[in-house]
């Protein structure tokens, strides 16, 4: 289900690949060059919140320590916020393993904690999105501790249990994503249970109308809570083939040691359309959003998602863009048409959770910052909305465990050492220069990175030159320019190997963006009379990108960002 670039490894592809309700939220500033639903202006940003900021000095972050934060989100020009999962949990799979959906961890605080949280953000016009984990649940879930116990509890059915294919042979064939086999054997009542993921996650019954009701019903609690919409995690893996065929094995081997198998039959079923056309009409009643965790091959997939008549997610997650794992102005250009082309509004995300961060997918160890800046030229310039990860507009690093003893992620230890896990990309937030980076006086759950001395936040705030202060920079610009916000995306000079350009178009306002994705000095010559403009001048550059009429020099890596005149 994931695709993960991990940082010197040989190509592994582990196929795993407020107020409250009925109150509006208070929709942030932003030029409303067009009636637009508020999800298409915003800019979302995700927070770990194990790893934003701890307020009671455990070495775990908390939703106090997110609230403390709210004024630096403000000030950097976020509007809404997804926490993944703050839920109680057992943490084999950092809080997506839910134990009660309705519910705070209370490593995290407790439901005040998050009331109040969501009042300070929606004070300051940030919207709340929560974490929403529909495919499966904690093994120490009540419904999966009823379903154990006996083959005729209540709740037996809100599992997927089967009888395995002879003694010690799992059902069929199919693989869990975080290794081995997806089925793991419960000697009490002598069956099988399905799990994509870890044998302490297992796989709801989405064919069960109970397990439907249920669900829904947990979205209600937190849209009445004031959530303004959920990150709808693994929706592929949603529904199985009640046949139980064994899927297609590919040739080699995963991370794990195991064969490598073509989901055919337990990933992007068609049923998973219709629970998502459920929840989207629940959302719908709160002027909610649904952002999808999809992880889509082509357009086609995507289209899906966004349902026949955009009935279904709003902002299914664009991860075709994190597949473009190299500074090449002709696959991002590719990328970008197909995403425009699509029946929904785009979604653009370069880092999250579960992949190596841009700042190391893109960096080439010399250039980084300046890279840094070039991605936030680019994903936060596009027609669509952005959801940025914590960390990446101060340019963290990912700073993956050396040694097997050191790892957190389960997944890591399994996989050591093709697979490191995801600790790398989840480090605490460096605030500061002070000890532990100002994430907590305590230890932290994760070490913090080296990279904490030159990139933190106090002091990239002071430097007009950092990452942080162009992030602002376009973040600013981006809320009250018509043309990033609602323009057409005009590709131009498509044949440059090195220079990635395109307009946004809105009206008779138009902006042009110029992005030198090479290492070498660039000089670009437009023909803006075509369109009707006849020079630039620079709104944001870096160094000494700079334009002279219809010229744009760029500096290795340089950004140049552009009101086009007449
Ligand atoms: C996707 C989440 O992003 C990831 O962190 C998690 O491990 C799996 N889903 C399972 O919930």
């Amino acid at each position: 289900m994931f695709d993960r670039k991990r940082i010197g490894t040989c190509a592994i592809t582990v196929l795993w690949l407020l107020c409250l309700a009925g109150c509006s939220h208070t929709p942030a500033k932003t030029a409303q060059a067009e009636e637009h639903p508020w999800w298409q202006h915003a800019v979302f940003y995700e927070i770990y919140p194990r790893s934003f900021a701890d307020s009671n000095n455990d070495g775990v972050g908390d939703l106090n320590g997110i609230a403390s934060k709210l004024d630096y989100l403000k000030e950097l020009g976020v509007d809404a916020i997804w926490i993944t999962p703050c839920f109680p949990s057992p943490q084999v799979d950092f809080g997506y393993d839910v134990s009660d959906y309705e519910n705070i961890d209370p490593m995290y605080g407790t439901l005040a904690d998050f009331d109040h949280l969501a009042k300070e953000a929606n004070q300051r016009g940030i919207h709340v999105i929560l974490d929403f984990v529909p495919n499966h649940t904690s093994d120490q879930h009540p419904w999966f501790l009823d379903s154990e116990s006996s083959r005729t509890s209540a709740h037996r059915d809100w599992y997927i249990w089967r009888d395995g294919k002879g003694p010690g042979q799992p059902p069929n064939n199919w693989l869990s994503t975080f290794g081995g086999s997806a089925w793991t054997y419960n000697p009490k009542t002598g069956q099988y249970y399905y799990h994509y993921f870890y044998p302490q996650q297992p796989d709801l019954n989405w064919r069960n109308p109970a397990v439907k009701d249920a669900m829904f019903d947990v979205t209600r609690f937190w849209y009445k809570r004031g959530v303004a919409g959920f990150r709808l995690d693994a929706v592929d893996a949603l529904f199985e083939d009640p046949n139980l065929h064994d899927n297609p094995v590919l040739p080699g081997k995963n991370a794990f040691g195991d064969p490598i198998e073509q989901n055919k039959y337990n990933d992007k079923l068609p049923e998973v359309h219709d629970v998502l056309r459920g929840l989207r009409k629940v959302a719908d009643q709160y002027n909610a959003v649904l952002i999808g965790e999809t992880w889509t091959d082509n357009i086609e997939q995507l289209n899906r998602y966004y349902g026949h008549d955009n009935d279904e997610l709003q902002l299914p997650m664009d991860f075709l863009f994190t597949t473009v794992n190299r500074l090449s102005p002709a696959a991002f250009r590719k990328q970008i048409a197909a995403v425009n082309s699509a029946s929904g509004w785009p979604t653009f995300v370069i880092s999250n959770h579960d992949i190596v961060r841009s700042y190391d997918r893109y960096g080439d160890g010399q250039h980084n910052d300046q890279i840094a800046k070039l991605m936030a030229g680019l994903y936060l310039t596009l027609r669509g909305t952005p959801i940025m990860y914590y960390g990446e507009e101060i340019g963290m690093k990912t700073t993956p465990p050396t040694r097997r003893d050191e790892v957190q992620d389960p997944i890591g230890r399994r996989g050591w050492p093709r697979e490191k896990g995801r600790d790398g990309e989840r480090t605490p937030m460096q605030w500061d220069e002070s000890v532990n980076a100002g994430f907590s006086r305590a230890k932290p759950w994760l070490p913090v990175p080296p990279t904490y001395k030159t990139h933190n936040v106090a002091d990239e705030l002071k430097d007009p030159d950092s990452v942080l202060s162009f992030y602002k920079q376009v973040l600013a610009l981006r809320r009250t320019n018509e043309a990033l916000l609602d323009g057409s995306y005009i590709p131009l000079n498509e044949d440059d190997p090195n220079v990635l350009s395109y307009m946004r178009l809105y009206k008779d306002q138009a902006v042009l963006v110029v992005l030198n994705m090479s290492g070498a000095e660039q000089k670009v010559t437009f023909e803006l009379g075509s369109h009707g403009f006849s020079s630039a001048t620079g709104l944001i550059t870096t160094g000494n990108s700079a334009a002279t009429g219809s010229v744009v020099t760029l500096e290795p890596f340089g950004v140049f960002i552009g009101q086009l005149v007449k």
